[in-house]
């Protein structure tokens, strides 16, 4: 089956990664998705594995359509019982750029009226729509006149792994955690610290990279399982070998933050998650000294957009003052959309991507505090 893994801008290229080495074929990056072909067993391995997708997509039905009674004809076309029952509930998402149709919630609308006529007509019964908890989500996708009708196979996102009980008022997507951890290079083998944690999403993602421990694992609902093919022996045989290749680890996952409250919830999360190696402080970022001569450094401190951006500026001035003085022989990470603060870091940028943090733009950059070398402490003005 041709087959659809969406993900957020900037993460494109790791998510392909992933899926060539989950053994994929025909991957083939797009603008917030990567296609590949699959049998029903790498949907599953998808939606079980992948960290940096945030569902994945098996496309039913393709057509063209310049108006909507032809949308409508083209939906009541396919043949919806193959994959819901009249009694059941279903949603469709809808995502159109076309100059044809200027609103996609009407889309979505006609493309509903479409399912619905065809069950009532069929069985004087019809589904009902469920935004909450639906038992099948569909995916309308419109580009120019190319309509594509898809079934979501995980239904409820994937960030949503399951472990997060607290919630921070600034929460970073898991999704974009698991990326910025892969794309940072890091390989798993040397201390992990996030000095500014807050509900500890970094130091999650990064205990079940380090311990190969696949993200889907804590969750217990995936929108396959309510599809007429589900296969639950080969669903269960996939979660037990995901459950056997966990590793143990001996590297330090390590968070600090100065809010007492944030620590409180990233242990909550951790605990949460399984992941007990996972060792949390409330200290500032002036206070973390690592016990270790290398390891990896991955963080989203604030960016400021309740404070001025003198104090943002002033800030950022000593977290990369606290770098050159502590962390020599680490990589260092952030992200932010703080633009001129991070410049006041004052370390030579290793590499940087452009990412979204929301509808944020921000930029994730990566210092390498070589040890007893002067680029770590050489200020650039052009980063
Ligand atoms: C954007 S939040 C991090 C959210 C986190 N990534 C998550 O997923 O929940 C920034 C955190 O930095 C902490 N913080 C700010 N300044 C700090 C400092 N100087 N030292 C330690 N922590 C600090 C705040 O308390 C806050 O929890």
């Amino acid at each position: 089956m041709k087959l659809l893994a969406k993900t957020f801008q900037g993460l494109e290229s790791v998510l392909a990664k992933e899926l060539i080495y989950l053994g994929a074929k025909n991957v083939e990056e797009g603008k917030r998705s990567v296609s590949f072909t699959g049998d029903q067993k790498m949907l599953y391995k998808a939606n079980l594995h992948l960290s940096t997708a945030l569902s994945i997509l098996k496309p039913i039905a393709t057509f063209t359509a310049q108006d909507e009674e032809t949308l409508y004809r083209n939906v009541k076309s396919t043949d919806w019982s193959k994959y819901m029952d009249p009694e059941g509930t279903f949603v469709i998402n809808s995502t159109v750029r076309s100059p044809y149709f200027r609103h996609s919630q009407y889309a979505a609308l006609k493309t509903k009226d479409a399912i619905v006529d065809q069950f009532r007509n069929r069985y004087r019964q019809r589904p009902s729509i469920d935004k909450e908890q639906p038992d099948i989500r569909i995916n309308l996708h419109i580009n120019r006149d190319v309509c594509t009708l898809s079934l979501d196979s995980s239904c409820v996102s994937l960030h949503k792994r399951g472990y997060r009980v607290r919630n921070h008022r600034a929460p970073i997507n898991e999704v974009l955690a698991a990326g910025m951890i892969r794309l940072s290079g890091w390989n798993g083998r040397t201390d992990f610290y996030d000095p500014m944690c807050g509900s500890g999403t970094l130091l999650i993602e990064a205990g079940f990279f380090a311990k190969k421990m696949a993200p889907g694992l804590l969750r217990t609902y995936f929108g396959f399982m309510n599809w007429k093919d589900f296969d639950i022996e080969l669903w269960e045989s996939l979660r037990q070998k995901a459950l056997s290749q966990v590793e143990e680890i001996e590297i330090g996952i390590k968070g600090s933050d100065q809010s007492l409250e944030s620590i409180k919830m990233a242990r909550e999360n951790a605990m949460a998650a399984g992941l007990e190696e996972v060792t949390l402080s409330k200290k500032d970022f002036a206070d973390c000294f690592p016990k270790k001569e290398e390891g990896i450094l991955i963080s989203n401190p604030p960016y400021g957009e309740r404070l001025t951006n003198q104090n943002m500026i002033n800030m950022y001035k000593k977290i990369g003052d606290h770098l050159k003085k502590s962390f020599t022989g680490f990589d260092a990470w952030f992200i932010s959309s703080n633009k001129e603060a991070m410049k006041s870091i004052g370390l030579r940028t290793s590499k940087k991507w452009t990412l979204y943090n929301g509808p944020l733009e921000c930029k994730f950059h990566g210092f390498a505090l070589y040890r007893g070398s002067k680029k770590a402490s050489k200020q650039t003005q052009n980063d």
